[in-house]
């Protein structure tokens, strides 16, 4: 049987394209290796949003060149956003490379590894750049690539994105994500739904699901229009589903009704990523967001207004194109003021192809950035836990994901927790916040009460309801504001504002 290593980084999308990319192997015989050495086949899902992602990758494919020229049988393949992006760089830098299958062909992996193995040599496959045809030629490139799930290929069977549409027709300025995943295309809202009720059947919960600009969808069949709210109407009435998620919101797209939808389904997490980028008008014209602040503003307020409890999380960029100190300090005092959950925060990362790299020279020097990303990340650091310390005192639904960094260590040093026995697990609030607490292994893929016993910014401390009763549970504001509160080593995926930062 042969066997696959595959090593994913960016985005949510990837997440799910491996995942679609492993069943589809696997559907074929293949089985997953634990390392490179017992690999047949190594693949690299890749991300071009910064450049430090594409050179974490190039170092990598340094790494396995020793091994290909150990055993030449060994597929070494480039998936996703880079190899769309530079497919004929990727095999001049490192000529070892078999595969090179963008995000829009992806299905035809399967087939392209049968041909390289049986002699047939490097193989790429690619779609449309952005101004090599008509649009309607270049989405038709960009294949639609959802088949049938399986719970054994999600890293647990209890959660599951669901992609609502592909690609992005916004070009913000710095961004190649509308490059390498071409234009925005919806999926029919009746193939959403499919996918969602054969999701739950399968034992999922929760489904999140995931667009550049989810908000923005829109899917026109029938004589009717679907938007995303109608989307989520649909969804909420779903039954053994649990929880549903959205992500990534466009400001301009965070309408009225898509609030009252969050608001009225008692599904729909009160769990909202607005990414604003950026606090300064200049600098978001530079940015062709299409919003200034105030509008920000005036969204964020309806938003606080509709669904106090909600949490809203941002990514910010520092450091962009002629960024100016009091450019600068308009964002660190949306910051300041605005109470996200989490920000994501990135060092501007000149990308080729992009409007800002042909037109803005990307002049704010290195130690600049540093400087305003530690800045801002301290803010946001402070207003992470300001937001936390009252969930002291209170008790909150959880679904448990599994076991906590801590374990998680301790279990792959040799000590795993016994399946009965306690362990530290960790899992996620409605409002996405992160709490570690003390349970049975059993309880992994549950809804569980958890009553809020610390907090730090990045996540809380609990003890399960049913063992609370009789314990003392530290209460409420004392313990929050006045003893250094544990912090816990949690650092999952798109938790924290360090985590994207690549
Ligand atoms: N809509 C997408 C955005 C993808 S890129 C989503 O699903 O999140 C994710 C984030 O990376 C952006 O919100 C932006 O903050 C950051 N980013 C994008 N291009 C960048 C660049 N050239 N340099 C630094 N950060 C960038
Ligand atoms: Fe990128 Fe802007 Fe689209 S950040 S993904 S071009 S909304």
């Amino acid at each position: 049987m042969p066997r696959l290593w595959i090593d994913t980084v960016g985005c949510q999308m990837n997440v799910l394209d491996s995942e679609l990319v492993v069943a589809a192997l696997r559907r074929q015989g293949w089985d997953l290796a634990a390392t490179t050495a017992d690999a047949d086949a190594v693949f690299f899902n890749t991300c071009s949003v910064r450049q430090h992602a594409e050179d974490k990758v190039y170092s990598a494919l340094g790494r396995i060149r020793l091994e290909k020229e150990r055993r030449p049988g060994l597929v070494v393949g480039v998936l996703g956003c880079m190899a769309q992006k530079d497919q004929a760089l990727v095999r001049s830098r490192a000529p070892w490379v078999d595969l090179v299958v963008g995000p829009g062909q992806l299905h035809r992996v399967p087939v392209l590894v049968e041909a390289i193995r049986a002699g047939g040599g490097p193989q790429v496959e690619v779609a449309l750049g952005r101004t090599a045809g008509s649009r309607v030629e270049i989405a038709r490139s960009f294949e639609s690539y959802d088949p049938d799930r399986d719970p054994t290929m999600r890293p647990n069977p209890f959660q599951a994105f669901v992609r609502t549409q592909t690609g992005c027709d916004k070009f913000c300025s710095f961004c190649v994500v509308p490059h390498v995943r071409g234009p925005e295309q919806a999926r029919a809202p009746d193939t959403i739904l499919a996918e969602a009720r054969r999701l739950v059947a399968e034992g999922c919960r929760e489904i999140t699901l995931i667009g550049q600009t989810v908000n923005s969808y829109r899917w026109t069949g029938g004589g009717t229009t679907h938007r995303l709210a109608d989307l989520l109407v649909r969804l909420d009435a779903v039954a053994g589903l649990d929880r549903i998620r959205f992500v990534t919101n466009y400001p301009r797209d965070m309408t009225p009704d898509l609030v009252a939808a969050v608001r009225d389904l008692p599904k729909v997490c009160p769990y909202l990523h607005v990414p604003a980028q950026h606090g300064s008008d200049a600098v978001l014209a530079r940015m062709r967001r299409g919003y200034t602040i105030s509008e920000y503003r005036e969204m964020f307020a309806m938003v606080r207004a509709e669904l106090p409890h909600a949490a809203v999380t941002s990514d910010f960029i520092v450091g962009f194109c002629g960024e100016t100190d009091a450019e600068f300090q308009a964002t660190l005092d949306l910051v300041r003021e605005s109470g996200f959950k989490n920000s994501f925060i990135f060092k501007y990362s000149p990308r080729p192809g992009t409007k800002a790299f042909q037109r803005q020279p990307d002049d704010v020097p290195e130690g600049v950035k540093k400087e305003r990303h530690r800045v801002l990340l301290d803010a946001q650091t402070e207003a992470s836990r300001a937001g936390n310390l009252p969930f002291v005192g209170t008790r909150q639904q959880v679904l448990v994901e599994g076991l906590s960094v801590r374990d998680e260590k301790r279990g792959s040093a040799g000590t795993p927790p016994a399946a009965d026995g306690e362990a530290q697990l960790t899992g996620r609030t409605p409002c996405d916040r992160i709490v570690v607490f003390d349970a049975p292994l059993r309880l992994v893929g549950r809804l569980v009460d958890v009553d809020i016993v610390a907090a730090g910014p990045w996540s809380l401390g609990g003890l399960v309801a049913e063992s609370a009763a009789g314990a003392p549970v530290p209460g409420g504001a004392e313990v929050a504001c006045g003893t250094p509160l544990p912090l816990y080593p949690i650092r999952l995926p798109g938790v924290g504002p360090e985590a994207r930062g690549t």
